[in-house]
């Protein structure tokens, strides 16, 4: 992994989600870097109440904010779209007014689900936005909100994230599915870019330092990948590592075929960045996967 550039040391940094998958990495991962770290966890600030969300903004003193906070289930958005607007849109906005008052950067991590997907190939940051399911919807509309709010705010669109071992993401749940001796299936007709929790830290912290605006496309570079091809990129790396005595059976399924998601999936959505390159340069969805193995095997003590 590269050694990003960018100084953060004595930032007083405000994390919202940082109890959630990529949150936790960036409180680390900050933290590290000398910063002054506060993250207020969800009951000292629900995110359904923006009196509060901006109190805390106002109150704190950061340099930066920084929102990892989100309803990011899909099924879950679709059960309650009012908590979905709430909390990934109204709640961004009201941290971006915040901060416009107070001078503080903000980054609002959005994701590749504000695409409709219905074209393979990768979409660039002037793709055109057209959500196929509340979630993204929502997302969309909080990154359409936090524009209007303050037009210095920093948006970084994420996909597919894995690398924490805490927060198992579809690489480390598969390999846990492969480890209990369960059956293997994963969908081979849908497709993005897994992307490192640590590589999206050290790429928001490097965009907020840059003193960056707009949208920004944060993902591992290379071809897009299908659910199935990551999965058996996974179960290759465990094997190469002997947590694994053999690659077990790995079926293929269709996404019109199954029958666990109630609410639209976009197909095509990995992304490509024009713009982040130039201050962070993030490494190929293999070598992502491939080290959220290694990472998560480590951390239960099998490597
Ligand atoms: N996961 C992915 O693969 C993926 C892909 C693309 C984009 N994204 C985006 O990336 C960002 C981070 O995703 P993630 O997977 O790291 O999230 P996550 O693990 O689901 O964590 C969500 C965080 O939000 C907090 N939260 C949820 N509802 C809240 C509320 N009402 N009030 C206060 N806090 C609340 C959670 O706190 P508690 O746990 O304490 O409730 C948690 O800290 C999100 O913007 C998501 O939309 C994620």
């Amino acid at each position: 992994m590269q050694v990003p550039g960018y100084r953060i040391g004595g930032m007083r940094i405000l994390i919202f989600g940082g109890s959630g998958r990529t949150g936790q990495v960036m409180c680390r991962v900050a933290a590290e870097r000398e910063a002054d770290v506060l993250a207020p966890p969800h009951d000292v600030c629900p995110l359904e109440n923006a009196e509060a969300v901006s109190d805390t903004v106002l109150n704190c003193g950061a340099d930066l904010v920084v929102n990892c906070a989100a309803i990011s289930g899909l099924e879950a958005c679709g059960d309650d779209p009012l908590s979905a607007h709430l909390i990934n849109a109204v709640a961004p906005a009201a941290m971006a007014l915040a901060c416009r008052h107070t001078g503080a950067r903000f980054v609002h991590l959005s994701t590749d689900y504000v695409l409709d997907g219905r074209r393979s190939g990768l979409k660039d940051e002037t793709a055109k936005c057209r959500p196929v399911c509340v979630y993204g919807e929502s997302k969309r509309e909080g990154e359409l909100q936090v524009q209007e709010a303050w037009e210095e705010s920093i948006i970084a669109r994420v996909s597919w994230i894995c690398g924490n071992p805490a927060k198992p993401g579809f690489p480390e749940s598969m390999l846990t599915r492969a480890l209990t001796g369960q059956a293997l299936a994963a969908i081979a007709d849908k497709t993005s870019l897994p992307t490192d929790a640590e590589d999206i830290a050290h790429a928001v912290l490097a965009l907020a330092e840059a003193k960056s605006r707009g949208i920004f496309h944060v993902c591992s570079t290379g071809e897009p990948m299908s659910w199935w091809d990551c999965a058996a990129i996974a179960l290759q790396e465990a094997v190469s590592l002997h947590a694994l005595p053999a690659l077990p059976e790995l079926a293929r399924q269709q996404l019109d075929a199954v029958s666990f998601f109630r609410e639209p999936r976009p197909r095509h959505t990995a992304m490509i960045s024009t713009r982040l390159p130039q201050l962070y340069s993030m490494p190929t969805a293999e070598q992502t996967v491939r080290r959220a193995v290694r990472r998560f095997l480590a951390a239960r003590g099998q490597i």
